[in-house]
């Protein structure tokens, strides 16, 4: 009996040295399964969790590549989203000032709206924002043809722009609310010299402000001018317009435009016009002055070469408070001149002319042709990094 007990509870022995090292084995995977998931929000496809600030769902596919949305969230419960689909800020809720959440940006639900080409709704625009006159322009001796997509010129980085490509995601701790978006822009693409390497960090802080961290290294000289093309609507609903929104832009000058919106080369001084912002005015005040509507680039006082507070727009009613902090010399101030009621959100409301704003910081247009502009060449060697950032806060209720 001794004999048979004594094997038995070897046997069980070795049973439960066995099963722990199996417990040990799956307990090993387990934990190497959650740090991976921990230190990759952009690779864990699961919903939102408590402690997580990014998490992402799929979104479909384009270019037979999948295309995410990123959900970034801080801890005073305003939500962005953003989609690796041209880098794209597809929403941002935000509060007002009696705590009603609403979006305060324009954008669809679903990959479909933006596979559909809007007017760069939320976009990452590249390899150049804005024009390029004629889409030609010359380093040294070697003249550069590129895509004519804005009647006779090029606009936003042509027909395929950075805003229409799927942007490869690079891990990121997920209890951070931040994505980091990588795209390779190849030699000749969209007719720009040289292999382009850029990098976009998106960042939402806990204080409400949206970043955007531009990287780009090339190997031949290059233009290079990035920026997001968000079109803010500080009131939340679309079916008003921005006329109402008060505007201040930190801006002695801005630069002229021809017929085709091209940049004349001339600094103007905003004294006397109706683009002097210097003091905050209602958008719609002198709008009528500004055939077509504003869609011009102002040339902002800089004191520094830091993140700056260039420009501020207010909504009285809302209370909403939108700043833009930027690195960049120039902002473009478009008032959604071209939106004319034929883009329907995804809940079925025509996006009607003046219902939304952008505030581009740039580079001056067409600088790749007007030298006397800073210049947006980056040559191979050299590093390209702007800072651009916005920040929505309500005004204290009076
Ligand atoms: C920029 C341009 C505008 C217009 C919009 C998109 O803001 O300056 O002229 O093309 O993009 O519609």
């Amino acid at each position: 009996m001794a004999a048979i007990n004594f094997k038995k509870i070897t046997n069980l022995y070795f049973l439960k040295v066995i099963n722990n090292m199996k417990k040990l084995q799956q307990a090993f995977l387990v934990a190497l399964v959650s740090l991976f998931f921990l230190i990759s929000c952009n690779n864990n496809p699961t919903t939102e969790q408590s402690m997580k600030k990014c998490s992402q769902t799929s979104w479909g596919t384009a270019d037979n590549k999948p295309v995410n949305l990123f959900t970034l969230t801080n801890s005073k419960g305003d939500i962005v989203k953003i989609s690796n689909y041209g880098g794209t800020v597809t929403s941002w809720l935000t509060a007002d000032k009696n705590g009603k959440i609403a979006d305060v940006v324009v954008g669809f639900d679903s990959l479909s709206g933006y596979l559909a080409k809007p007017p760069y709704f939320g976009s990452t625009i590249g390899r150049y924002g804005n024009r390029i006159a004629k889409g030609i322009f010359s380093i040294d001796t070697a003249t550069y043809h590129l895509a004519t997509n804005n009647g006779a010129n090029h606009l936003h980085g042509g027909n395929k722009g950075f805003d229409k490509v799927v942007w490869d995601v690079v891990p990121t701790p997920d209890s951070l609310a931040s994505l980091t978006l990588h795209y390779l822009s190849v030699d000749g693409e969209e007719g720009y010299p040289g292999n382009l390497d850029v990098t976009v960090v998106f960042t939402l802080s806990d204080d409400n402000t949206l970043s955007f961290d531009y990287s780009a290294t090339t190997d031949k000289t290059t233009p290079v001018n990035l920026t997001n093309h968000s079109y803010f609507n500080l009131t939340g609903d679309i079916t008003q317009t921005i006329l109402n929104h008060r505007l201040q832009v930190h801006a002695d000058k801005f630069t002229p435009v021809d017929t085709g919106l091209i940049t004349t080369g001339v600094l103007q001084d905003v004294k006397e016009t109706p683009f002097d912002f210097l003091q905050p005015h209602a958008i719609g005040e002198r709008i009528a002055s500004v055939p077509g509507g504003y869609d011009h680039n102002f040339v902002l006082n800089r004191t520094t070469a830091d993140n700056e507070l260039v420009a501020t727009v207010t909504d009285a009613v809302s209370g909403r408070v939108l700043e833009v902090f930027t690195t960049e010399p120039g902002m473009q101030f478009y008032t959604g001149n071209f939106l004319d009621g034929t883009i329907k959100t995804s809940q079925g409301i025509a996006i009607q002319q003046h219902t939304a704003l952008c505030l581009e910081t740039q580079h001056f247009p067409d600088s790749p042709n007007k030298l006397a502009f800073p210049t947006t060449l980056l040559k191979p060697g050299e590093k390209y990094h702007t800072v651009t950032a916005y920040k929505v806060s309500v005004a204290s209720v009076k």
